[in-house]
């Protein structure tokens, strides 16, 4: 099975930097996501991890002092860094999130939405630089829907199973809605065309409503 159940999303980090910070941005947390993911943060330093080109870093960053921003992309790093220019909290790390490069228990809160990674090793990794009685939220795949129907290989097998491995590391795992709203037709065929391989004549629509998992975890 290829990468990102069979789409584009690597090539298009690498060679279309704007264009996956207008997919990033098309998706909408409602007011009651926001604020349970609020519910579930401490303040004090935050670690993103696989923060791409820190849209929702931006956003969460007023709740905190300092922020580390972490992906292994080169060029979605390089775009965050000149977008939030003006955002001197959020510290950027070029890494990947298997190997930390942060102390032990050296940050209160950590965000991951949407990596896609060996989820055990990064589990352990971020229990490890996370001091205690911090919290990890991580907005993953949950369920295929009309959204999800658009990446060709996608498998509700290795999502439940993904899912079952934070379980077993102590996260609650529940479902709740976030809208991928594009600003049109033309908007939509473009980048999900160009993200999922998707024909274009296939997107027909540029709303969706997309079932998410809300996965939380306190040290
Ligand atoms: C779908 S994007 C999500 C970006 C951002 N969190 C968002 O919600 O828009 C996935 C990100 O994970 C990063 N990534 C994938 N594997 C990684 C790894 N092993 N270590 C660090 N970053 C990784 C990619 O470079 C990309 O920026």
């Amino acid at each position: 099975m290829k990468r990102g159940f069979g789409t584009n999303f690597h090539k298009v980090y690498k060679e279309n930097a704007d264009l996956y910070h207008i997919f990033s941005v098309s998706e909408v947390f409602s007011k009651e996501l926001k604020d349970r993911i609020k519910s579930k943060l401490t303040g004090g330093i935050l670690l993103d991890i696989a923060c791409g080109t820190c849209h929702k870093t931006n956003f969460y960053s007023k709740y905190f002092d300092k922020v580390f921003a972490l992906d292994f992309s080169k060029p979605l790093l390089e775009y965050a860094r000149k977008k939030y220019v003006d955002n001197d909290k959020i510290n950027y790390i070029w890494s990947s999130a298997a190997k930390i490069p942060l102390l032990d228990e050296s940050v209160d809160n950590i965000l991951i939405t949407w990596g896609s990674f060996p989820p055990s090793k990064t589990i352990r990794e971020m229990q490890r630089v996370l001091k205690s009685g911090g919290g990890i939220v991580r907005i993953g795949a949950f369920k295929k829907d009309d959204f999800t129907t658009l990446f060709p290989d996608y498998s509700q097998k290795r999502i439940n199973s993904i899912n079952n491995i934070f379980r077993k590391f102590g996260f609650t795992i529940e479902p709740q809605i976030v809208d991928i709203n594009f600003k049109n037709n033309t908007e939509a065929k473009k980048i999900l065309s160009k993200i999922t391989g998707a024909k274009a004549i296939k997107i027909n629509k540029f709303k969706f409503e997309h079932t998410v998992a809300l996965c939380y975890y306190t040290k």
